[in-house]
């Protein structure tokens, strides 16, 4: 027994059996010397000396016994023996030198000052924590003692259970580096953003966020402490404001405003923790304190709590800067957490809105949607000012149409956020709005299924809900019209898009039926036809093959088609698109280059200054092509049909049927002119006789030569003329073609030659402006020449022949029934016929004396007549069998000096002989 032993070697066996952790025998001493050890020295003497490392659960009893204060009927025997060999004078003396811990350490809470067990509990927990690190043994201790005073449950529940979870059951990788006493004395802001600084940082976190904020958070505000007050007192948590709403002093609870500072932290950067976060957790509702207590706050620190959240969550839809579709159901989701937490029904998916299109109304006194109010998108989200963060009805409404706005748009691969969408509909600035209605409406022809009008048509009912955000035309609200993202442009402008992206996917019949058909007809008749021819040029100008049933000439074709109301078959415009159909695909047959390594592209076509000069690349590039003609005059007639020969001067009036009609002559000659100059390149002079005889010759008397109307005209034929000198300077050579048709005319081919070169020229002649015609003149004159060389040495030959003929040997029927004699003599006075006459001698006179010598003109206007003749001439020429050779050159001559009279008429001021004009 002990009881002999005295009170301070009572103390000193305590201390050793504290030390050697021997609570049976501690208990039994404590038991019977409990005046000694009277409860707060036995409490100092376990916080000193019981080592930290001891488990709870060994001494957790010895505390009960002490906090119920029962004695022990049936005392043990204890070992007396350690302070049995002490004088009491020694043991007196090492009882003072003890240095025992006090219970109260600074910082401790005031409920606990008077109460040593609870201070006791604190003291060790953190001892243990310190020592031993031994955190996890806590609640053994403690969990005893909960209900033995309130301020031990706040401050296990608020301070040991959040540490001990975040460190040990949550992250234990990465524990937060403080003591428990450290955590305790830190200040609330610190302390959220330690415990919350793992929360989602990983993508396999993310499941977990809800768990940590009901773990963490809610548990780390059971405490009053809290909560901060201005002056120290419980102050009124609402305030009013001049308003009459009662609103909420700020900063009330620090601690929270982390937490909602961290979430829109997060929601600015990684969406899916904010998402997370607030789909995941219900806030004050939903706290987990590990059973060891329940939750209760005022109504108004609830209140106060749930409207902050709310306005944080409303904040992060804001603030989330991925334009995704699951970025923007994540706000979706969002929007319907607020809506809970406000007893709303909540908006169905993003998905099925946008099938609905629901109406957004804002019945405010004033509308949200002012360019002021968008700089509440960025700053100061939190703000109680803001009242796009203000959970109400009509935050959210504004919130869930801004939302679906940047779904409908991100959806189409448009990607906008919440925020932009905002910007869109808070500015109104139709330049931006215009680029994303642009960008909208490309992305959805780009994306564009197969085939598909639903998706047409359901993405022009989404291009309107942009506008107008559903609200009806007329309809207006208090404060006037509802602008959605795109409200600021018109609807034609947004109908004219949608038609064209009809129309270059390829839904014809659709468009028809919507633009054409419909009794609403979205577009006035002059829009619509514009729309659709420039929709037609535009595939024309992009396509990259000049065959129109292929590619995009084909869509050309079909769009020009497909609105037979709008541009029926006599259309003006959709002729002219014919045409140039017409034109470029008579192209497609030839190889055509205009720049080296390019193929050419029907809008080149369009856009050339010239384009019948492209006629004449396809004829240098094409051999033998030039025999094709009517091939060419049909491409053509099918440009100048095009209105590509005067396009493009501004302001010009369209041209009248006259000016087509001589638009159509000229570029059927120069196209003629084109074949010409083609053939004689590639050496076919029969070919470029025959166009020059059959084709410039005669359409030549249709453009007024030599008269006035021939400056007035702005279409000056210079092609024909040039071409007819082109061939009759032409000369023979080895690598001429020969004809195919040999006419019996004159078995000589030099001479042959020469008469078709010198009916050339005086086709030229007739043909040719005034002032060219003696260089034409000249050139006749030197064909003359050699003609009559070419007869002269013929007829030599043949008298030759004929001289040493013998007509037995030569049994020929010809110099049997012309005799030698005869013949020569025809020959002589042929010539002497032309010496006068000489063509040269007359030009040099009519040129230089036509003025003063009016005879000379007379006599020249005899033979007016003879351009008649001459166009007869070739078929003469051609076709009488024959004929004298003097006669023929008779003819041209006629021919040369009767387009020569009217040309020097012309140049005195004379009425040229026309007969052609009396019919
Ligand atoms: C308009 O506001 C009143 C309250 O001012 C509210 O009861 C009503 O539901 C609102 N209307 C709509 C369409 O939201
Ligand atoms: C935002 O709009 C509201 C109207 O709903 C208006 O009262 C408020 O002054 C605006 N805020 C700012 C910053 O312009
Ligand atoms: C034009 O395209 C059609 C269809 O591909 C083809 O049948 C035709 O032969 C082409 N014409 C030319 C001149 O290439």
């Amino acid at each position: 027994m002990t009881t002999s032993i005295s009170a301070p070697k009572v103390v000193l066996l305590a201390v050793h059996l504290a030390t050697k952790a021997d609570i049976d025998s501690l208990t039994s001493l404590a038991s019977q010397h409990d005046k000694v050890l009277h409860t707060e020295l036995l409490l100092r003497i376990l916080l000193t000396c019981l080592p930290e490392t001891l488990k709870s659960s060994e001494y957790v009893s010895l505390l009960e016994r002490i906090d119920a204060d029962v004695v022990e009927e049936h005392p043990k025997d204890i070992d007396c023996s350690s302070v049995e060999h002490f004088t009491e004078t020694e043991a007196t003396k090492k009882v003072r030198r003890l240095r025992l811990l006090p219970l109260a350490a600074p910082g401790v809470s005031k409920e606990a000052l008077g109460d040593p067990i609870s201070l006791f509990l604190i003291q060790r927990a953190h001892r243990v924590d310190e020592e031993a690190g031994l955190l996890t043994q806590l609640p053994d201790l403690i969990v005893p003692f909960l209900d033995h005073s309130p301020c031990i449950r706040s401050w296990m529940i608020s301070a040991l259970l959040p540490l001990l979870r975040r460190n040990h059951e949550y992250y234990p990788d990465n524990p937060i580096h403080y003591t428990l006493s450290e955590f305790e004395n830190l200040n609330d802001r610190a302390a959220v953003s330690l415990l919350l600084d793992q929360t989602g940082n990983r993508e396999e976190d993310l499941p977990f966020i809800g768990r940590d904020l009901r773990g963490l958070m809610g548990p780390w505000l059971y405490n009053d402490a809290r909560w901060k007050r201005e002056d120290g007192n419980r102050a009124d948590l609402c305030v009013v404001s001049e308003s009459g709403e009662a609103t909420l002093k700020r900063n009330l609870c620090p601690g929270w405003e982390q937490m909602l500072e961290w979430l829109t932290t997060h929601a600015s950067k990684s969406w899916k923790v904010a998402v997370n976060a607030i789909e995941q957790w219900d806030g004050l509702d939903d706290v987990d304190l590990g059973g060891y207590g329940c939750m209760w706050f005022k109504d108004e620190e609830q209140g106060y709590l749930e409207q902050r959240y709310a306005r944080a969550a409303l904040a992060s839809a804001y603030l989330i800067p991925e334009a995704s579709v699951e970025a923007l159901a994540g706000v979706n989701s969002i929007i319907a957490k607020i809506m809970a937490l406000l007893d709303q029904d909540p908006y169905p998916t993003l998905q099925v809105a946008s099938t609905i299109l629901p109406p957004y109304s804002d019945n405010g006194t004033e509308s949200m949607l002012c360019p002021k109010n968008a700089t509440m998108m960025r700053n100061n989200l939190l703000e109680e000012s803001n009242i796009l963060t203000t959970p109400s009805a009509r935050s959210t409404r504004l919130l869930h149409a801004l939302t679906l706005s940047a779904f409908i748009l991100t959806k189409a691969g448009a990607l906008c956020t919440v925020r932009r969408a905002g910007e869109l509909a808070f500015l109104q600035h139709e330049r931006e709005q215009e680029a994303e209605a642009l960008n909208f409406i490309n992305k959805l022809r780009n994306n564009a299924p197969k085939a598909d009008d639903k998706y047409w048509i359901r993405a022009r009912n989404e291009l309107m809900w942009l506008r107008d955000w559903g609200a009806e035309e007329a309809e207006e609200s208090s404060h006037g019209k509802i602008h959605g993202v795109f409200g600021q442009l018109k609807k034609e402008f947004l109908e004219v898009e949608c038609l064209k992206a009809f129309l270059s996917s390829g839904r014809y019949s659709l468009a028809r039926s919507i633009f054409e058909d419909s009794p609403a007809k979205p577009l006035s008749n002059e829009v619509l036809e514009g729309t659709i021819i420039a929709a037609a040029m535009n595939a024309y100008d992009d396509a990259s093959n000049t065959n129109r049933s292929r590619g995009r000439l084909l869509e050309c074709d079909d769009i020009i088609h497909a609105f037979p109301k709008t541009m029926p078959e006599n259309n003006p415009a959709a002729q002219r698109i014919e045409a140039l159909l017409k034109a470029t695909h008579g192209l497609s047959k030839y190889r055509l280059v205009l720049k080296p390594n390019q193929p050419f592209r029907p809008v080149v076509l369009r856009v050339h200054s010239d384009p019948i000069s492209i006629i004449g690349k396809v004829l240098e590039q094409n051999p033998e092509s030039h025999t094709r003609l009517q091939d060419f005059l049909e491409i053509g007639a099918n440009m100048v049909e095009a209105g590509l020969a005067t396009r493009d001067k501004p302001g010009k009036p369209s041209p009248t049927s006259e000016e087509m009609s001589e638009q159509r002559s000229l570029a059927e000659k120069r196209v003629t002119a084109m074949c010409v100059d083609a053939a004689l390149t590639e050496d076919d002079f029969e070919t470029a006789y025959s166009y020059v005889v059959n084709r410039l010759g005669s359409i030549g008397g249709s453009t007024p030569v030599g008269s006035s109307a021939r400056q007035a005209s702005a279409f000056v034929d210079d092609y024909s003329w040039k071409a007819a000198l082109q061939a009759g300077k032409y000369r023979r050579t080895a690598r001429t073609l020969r004809p195919t048709h040999i006419g019996t005319s004159s078995g000589n081919p030099d001479i042959r030659h020469l008469e078709k070169r010198m009916e050339c020229l005086s086709a030229a002649l007739r043909i040719a402006p005034p002032a060219t015609l003696q260089e034409i003149l000249n050139v006749f004159r030197r064909c003359e020449e050699e003609l009559d060389a070419a007869v002269k040495t013929e007829d030599e030959q043949e008298s030759a022949w004929d001289d040493k003929g013998d007509v037995k040997a030569m049994p020929g029927a010809f110099s049997m029934t012309v005799p030698a004699g005869v013949k020569k003599q025809t020959r002589a006075k042929s010539r002497q016929e032309e010496a006068p006459m000489s063509l040269f001698e007359l030009s040099r006179v009519s040129m230089s004396r036509a003025q003063q010598n009016f005879n000379l003109l007379s006599s020249l206007q005899r033979s007016g007549q003879a351009r008649d003749d001459a166009q007869d001439a070739q078929g003469e020429l051609e076709h009488t069998p024959g004929q004298p050779k003097a006669r023929k050159r008779d003819q041209l001559r006629e021919a040369a000096v009767g387009t020569l009279a009217s040309g020097v008429g012309w140049l005195i001021g004379a009425q040229p002989v026309k007969p052609n004009e009396n019919e």
